[in-house]
């Protein structure tokens, strides 16, 4: 099996590696391709990957090469984890936004719309040599934002999931606390990526026993506090959001305090400086601890379980993932992209039936996704006007007179990366 990572110089790569190989029996790749344009990057992630497949007993190739047409022909799936612009670009995603008091965030309001506009465009070019190179392959996308960009491979009608690491954090969390095995949790998850709540903790499958309430009652403080949000609230709900959310529901109070704050990318840029420090050393032949502060915990498992099930191999029956719609939440439209439960297998992913969602939820997933259409026009159009209308559209921005100001920021940031502008 030949697997292709779009992005392999991320320093986020060890991580996949470390998976790769801890469950070689679920994902047997005999040949590993990391495609990057950044040849110093490739070098030194390159290297740590060979050493931790060695050091594990891995047989599996592991290649490198700036040549993306090369690097996924034969590729039976291909994952992208790319970012346009680097550190730099998530530094100005965070910052410009607090200018006119909205979040700044590489994933959520106008920076996750500048994010989108980056990357979109480049994302379908790729997944076009993807399928030219082999039609077959199946396209995993970790790419932010991963709504807006699997709406636009799906749109595009590649064949393609999207993923994310959300949902497999809690499932990991709540199988701790519940005293059971993680494969044994299974979430009833809705909503949009970065936009979730876990609405069941259910044991041995769709239809097993909910024990959220006895969750929620017995560590809703420790959720609640790794959340950041008030534990009466996460009671008041009888749900777990994703801390996404929190830029929802505690925006201004968020604001405030990025205002005040050292910014993610700048503290994700001091990381990095390091770790590729780290992974020059030849000594080094395991992920570093250091890895962990990074916001990508158990990544690596949920590609293995995706890719493994999309290969016809094991993996999970049911996983979370972004996909077609397709009427699972039916106030939405059929061809918006949902992260949801979902049965998994060669043929794809198709979502489980969701019971009636509550307004409290429905309402801002609604939103949202109209938001998420808006925006994906942006990206593949361009114009001041589009920019203007998805930021209009996003509940956390709405007023006109923002609207206008962070269209112009947000075109002025990003002049570079788009191609209309
Ligand atoms: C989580 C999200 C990812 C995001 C990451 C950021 O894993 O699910 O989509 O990219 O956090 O982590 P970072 O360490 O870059 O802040
Ligand atoms: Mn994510």
């Amino acid at each position: 099996m030949k697997l292709a990572v779009v992005g392999g110089g991320s320093t986020y790569t060890p991580e996949l590696i470390d998976g790769f190989a801890r469950l070689r029996d679920t994902l047997p790749i005999s040949e590993l391709v990391l495609v990057d344009p950044a040849a110093d990057r490739l070098e030194l992630v390159g290297g740590l990957a060979r050493r931790i497949f060695a050091k594990q007993g891995h047989g599996g190739r592991i290649t490198t090469t700036a040549d993306l047409d090369a690097g996924v022909e034969g590729a039976d799936a291909v994952l992208l984890q790319l970012r346009i612009g680097g550190q730099e670009a998530r530094l100005q995603d965070e910052t410009w936004p607090l200018e006119c008091g909205c979040v700044g965030q590489e994933t959520t309001g106008a920076g996750g719309l500048a994010k989108a506009l980056r990357t979109v465009p480049v994302v379908l070019d790729i997944a076009e040599r993807v399928r030219r190179a082999n039609p077959d392959a199946w396209i995993i996308d970790f790419t932010n934002p991963v709504g807006i960009v699997t709406r636009a491979l799906l749109t595009a009608g590649h064949k393609a999931v999207g993923l994310c690491n959300v949902a497999i954090g809690f499932q990991r969390k709540f199988a701790k606390l519940l005293d059971v095995t993680p494969s044994e949790v299974h979430l009833d998850h809705i909503g949009l990526n970065h936009l979730t709540w876990e609405t069941g903790v259910r044991i041995g499958g769709p239809d097993g026993e909910d024990r959220l309430p006895e969750l929620i009652a017995a560590h809703g403080e420790a959720i609640a506090g790794d959340l950041r949000l008030p534990r009466a609230l996460l009671d008041r709900l009888g749900t777990v959001p994703s801390y996404y959310l929190r830029y929802f529901y505690a925006h201004d109070e968020v604001v405030e305090e990025l205002r005040t704050k050292p910014s993610r990318a700048a503290e994700v840029a001091e990381m990095e400086r390091q770790l590729l420090t780290m992974y020059g050393d030849p000594s080094l032949d395991t992920k570093p601890e250091l890895l962990a502060k990074r916001g990508g915990a158990y990544y690596s498992e949920a590609a293995v379980d995706l890719a493994a099930a999309l290969l016809g191999g094991a993996g999970s029956p049911y996983q979370v993932v972004n996909t077609t719609n397709n009427g699972t939440l039916p106030f939405l439209p059929d061809d918006a992209v949902v992260e949801v439960q979902a049965a998994v297998g060669a043929k794809g992913a198709a979502p489980l039936p969701v019971p009636r969602v509550d307004p409290l939820y429905a309402g801002l997933i609604a939103n949202v996704t109209a938001y998420e259409d808006l925006a994906l026009d942006a990206a593949l159009r361009g114009g001041r006007e589009r920019v203007f209308r998805a930021l209009l559209a996003h509940p956390l921005i709405g007023q006109y007179t923002y609207a206008e100001q962070l269209t112009d920021k947000l075109i002025a940031h990003n002049r570079e990366h788009l191609a209309w502008a």
